[in-house]
């Protein structure tokens, strides 16, 4: 083995610290160092692509990802230099196809029917479905679309018909309907037209991963969203963060002026028993990928209608660039995990060799 590995980080964003790196990935060098292996940070760029593929082939035997693909300008480029890193003998934490397998809006949808989304969950990736089928999910309830790309509230609509006792007998709401747009980034209001609003949409299904996914509002957010973050299968800790206490806020982003709490596992232990014993249903769900290194479900509380008991429906997984600023010592966790995935690659590569003799 080369014992070193290479981190991927995009330039530019709020997470970062005072020489551009992302203030959390410093502590995963300096414990890549502890245990004698070394580690450096670079910052992607399409235009560096060639030779930041050629030096991580060369130099490294992992690479771990830290950009928000949704990011950059155009994805494909940064995905194919991955694919081809993998396919060539590079661990990818993680592969590029389980980042969008987890982390795309969509998986939420490919979990229906599990009981740990809503049932009435929709992906559109063209426009003529999300015409023809999102007036008639409107007519179920106030709804969220939420496009693929973009983080933080971006983007994250929470849609409400106004004065929709006119539309009672109609089975989808019309076009000239008239809604109220909250988006989650920094839950200002808008009013459009429902045809308006669709075509405003246009540029969410634009590009490869382009989709938007169409869920009901769940009214409970105001308590709170519950992240659970997640160290491969280990639950590692939990954040509580409550919606601002304002007229219309909804959005649990630090931005739109969200609270955090940290809490130990210890203090959800429903919530960490559901998520532990939905990892192997969900593994499979979303494509049978290994689970990813650093990554958080994001869930919601709602009552269940027929007991009347709580229960936690998942809104998002972020398995592409999860940060841990507030957890630093982490790090010794995360690099403990590579270096047992990288011995058992091994142990396989070289198993293989020997079959082949
Ligand atoms: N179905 C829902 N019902 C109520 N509120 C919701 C729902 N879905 C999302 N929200 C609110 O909107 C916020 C933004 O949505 P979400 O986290 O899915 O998008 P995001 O922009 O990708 O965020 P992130 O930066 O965490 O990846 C959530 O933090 C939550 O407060
Ligand atoms: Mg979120």
């Amino acid at each position: 083995m080369k014992k070193h590995v290479v981190i991927f980080e995009a330039r530019g964003g709020s997470d970062k610290g005072k020489y551009g790196f992302r203030r959390d990935s410093k502590p995963i060098v300096d414990s890549f160092k502890n245990r004698g292996w070394t580690a450096e940070i670079i910052f992607y760029e399409d235009k560096d692509r060639g030779e930041i593929y050629r030096h991580t082939l060369d130099k490294a035997d992992a690479y771990i990802s830290r950009v928000n693909p949704g990011n950059l300008v155009d994805e494909t480029g940064y995905f194919q230099m991955l694919r081809e890193l993998v396919t060539n003998g590079v661990v990818g934490l993680p592969h590029p196809d389980a980042m969008i397998a987890y982390g795309a809006k969509n998986s939420v949808e490919k979990l229906k029917g599990t009981g740990i989304v809503p049932d009435d969950v929709f992906t559109y990736y063209d426009y003529e479905t999300l015409k023809e089928a999102f007036p008639k999910s409107l007519k179920n309830g106030v709804r969220v679309i939420k496009q693929n790309r973009g983080s933080t509230g971006e983007g994250i609509w929470r849609v409400e018909v106004l004065s929709p006792e006119k539309y009672k007998n109609k089975k989808s709401i019309p076009l000239d309907a008239k809604l109220k747009l909250t988006e989650a980034k920094d839950n200002h209001t808008e009013e459009k037209t429902l045809e308006d609003f669709l075509k405003f949409c246009i540029q969410y299904l634009d590009g490869d991963n382009g989709m938007l996914l169409d869920m009901p509002f769940l009214e409970r957010i105001v308590e709170g969203e519950i992240r659970v973050l997640m160290l491969r299968d280990n639950v590692v800790n939990i954040v509580h963060k409550k919606p601002a206490q304002t007229k219309d806020a909804f959005s649990a982003t630090l931005f739109s002026g969200a609270k955090y709490r940290y809490d130990k596992p210890e203090e959800w232990p429903e919530l960490v028993q559901l998520v532990k014993s939905s990892l192997p249903m969900m593994q499979k769900r979303l494509g049978n990928y290994d689970l990813p290194l650093i990554w958080t479900a994001d869930f919601m509380l709602d009552t269940d209608k027929k007991t009347g008991k709580d229960k936690y429906i998942l809104g998002e997984i972020n398995a592409s660039c999860v940060g841990f600023t507030t957890f630093l010592e982490l790090s010794e966790n995360i690099v403990d995990e590579v270096l047992a995935l990288l011995d058992a690659d091994a142990a396989i590569s070289d198993q293989w060799a020997a079959f082949q003799k």
